[in-house]
């Protein structure tokens, strides 16, 4: 009889539930696709009275998830609980200094501590999977540690967060303004514990930095990270953007050039037709480009309990078989040690102000921007509001620290009536 694939599962909520399910009702499958059952010995979560909706009365219960990781009667710690630290980082070590392989969902604790613990594992001979980190339900590290590994990666780009994508996509829709759709996105259960995480563009960072290292072989580097949330996006943003023949959209790009790695987490104007520009709703869409392949575009769910679950399915399924690849797609001494990007790759930016409405406003705004050499492509002026005129240029490419620089003296002009909102365009 061949030997089964035992699993500890830490964390019963969304995604702990959905894989529960799924071992429960395809044993079959499962053990066909991969020669040998797979069966859950023993959970934990906070509560073991809650009612899952999933009979958990075959598997031994563990309060704490740092005793279920060092069971000797599981071969592979599942972590599903979320967070940096605490349990989270507390359970995987110890899954680790026992020997255990780990699949985890949790993108900010290897954001965070990936490096550290890629280390540990690979010197107990142990393997980390995390396809159900980023992007949910896209197989995205799996096409790119498996599928294009015969590719030099030139860059990955991507919207990552649903919930941003959604609040995104409905402000333009429905013509609501941030903060309704913000709280409507709260109601629906959309956002994180900490709604930061979701619009503050971190998770996304997260995710990001997890890419990147697959894609270039270098050490996860989330601190280097250009991150910008969606918070400052306004309605009138996605409403001049539209006019332009653009859609705003959190996106993340990440490309190794001769200036170091450039990863960014911005929101950015991308063309309406483009499939970045057409992706509404919680749906992620990831992009990547290889030397070989040239590009490919991921589309699909990013969240929720079927498409996460699926993702920590197939993770699961690749160690029942006896896959064993290094955490982030080379050996972990390998991985580089590379200097953030000192500038990022230029590009045109819109530049959304609102002026006093006084003689010369508008030639003194003109005036900074040319004396960072800033050129300007097309300028608008809007509705007067009272005593201020909202003011929309598009720039010729240029570099984002010159814009902000422009921003700042623009300030000492005493012209801006509040803080200009500036955007790149990415032409993708
Ligand atoms: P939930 O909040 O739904 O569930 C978290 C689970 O962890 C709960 O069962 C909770 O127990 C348990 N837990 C929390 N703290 C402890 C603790 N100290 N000891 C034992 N158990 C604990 O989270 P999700 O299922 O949504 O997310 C899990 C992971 O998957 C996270 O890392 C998340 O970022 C990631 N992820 C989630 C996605 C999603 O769509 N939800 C998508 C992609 C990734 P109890 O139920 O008793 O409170
Ligand atoms: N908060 C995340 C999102 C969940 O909205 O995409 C999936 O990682």
């Amino acid at each position: 009889m061949t030997t089964p694939l035992r699993l500890g599962i830490a964390g019963l909520g969304t995604v702990g539930v959905g894989v529960v399910k799924i071992i429960r009702q395809k044993a079959n499958l499962l053990a066909a696709r991969t020669g040998r059952p797979i069966v859950i010995t023993a959970v934990s979560a906070r509560s073991r009275d809650k009612d899952r909706g999933v009979n958990l009365a075959d598997y031994a219960w563990e309060d704490d998830p740092v005793d279920l990781a060092k069971r000797d009667d599981i071969d592979v710690f599942v972590e599903l609980m979320g967070g940096h630290e605490g349990p989270a980082k507390d359970a995987t070590e110890a899954a680790i200094a026992a020997g255990k392989d780990v699949i985890t969902a949790n993108k900010a604790l290897l954001a965070i501590h990936g490096q550290a613990l890629a280390e540990a594992a690979e010197a107990k001979g142990c393997v980390i999977r995390f396809e159900a980190a980023v992007a949910g339900g896209i197989p995205v590290v799996k096409s790119l540690t498996e599928g294009l590994a015969g590719n030099d990666i030139t860059r990955v780009m991507g919207v990552m967060n649903g919930t941003c994508n959604y609040i995104l996509t409905r402000m333009q829709d429905a013509g609501l303004p941030y903060d309704e759709v913000f709280a409507e996105a709260d109601a629906l259960g959309y956002l994180e514990a900490d709604p930061n995480l979701d619009v503050g563009g971190i998770d996304a960072g997260h995710k990001l930095s997890l890419l990147s290292s697959i894609a270039f072989g270098t050490k996860v580097a989330f601190d280097g990270v250009e991150l910008e949330g969606i918070q400052r996006i306004s309605i009138e943003d996605i409403n001049q953007a539209a006019d332009l023949g653009y859609r705003i959209k959190l996106l993340g790009v990440a490309q190794l050039t001769g200036r170091g790695l450039e990863q960014r987490m911005t929101p950015c104007l991308v063309p309406a037709d483009s499939p970045l520009g057409q992706l509404t709703g919680g749906t992620n869409m990831v992009v990547l480009e290889g030397d070989a392949v040239e590009q490919i575009v991921l589309r699909g769910p990013g969240a929720g309990e079927g498409p996460t679950a699926s993702a920590v399915m197939g993770d699961v399924c690749d160690v029942a078989r006896g896959l064993r690849i290094s955490t982030f797609g080379v050996p972990v001494g390998a991985l580089e040690s590379t200097q953030p990007a000192q500038s990022n790759s230029p590009a045109p930016f819109y530049l959304r102000m609102a002026l006093l409405d006084r003689p010369g406003a508008l030639a003194k705004v003109a005036t900074v921007l040319g004396e960072f050499g800033i050129s300007i492509d097309r300028m608008r002026q809007g509705q007067h509001d009272g005593s201020e005129a909202p003011v929309l240029i598009v720039t010729h490419k240029t570099q984002r620290s010159a814009l902000n620089e422009a921003i700042a003296a623009m300030s000492s002009t005493g012209v801006l009536a509040s803080d200009p909102v500036a955007l790149r365009i990415e032409n993708v």
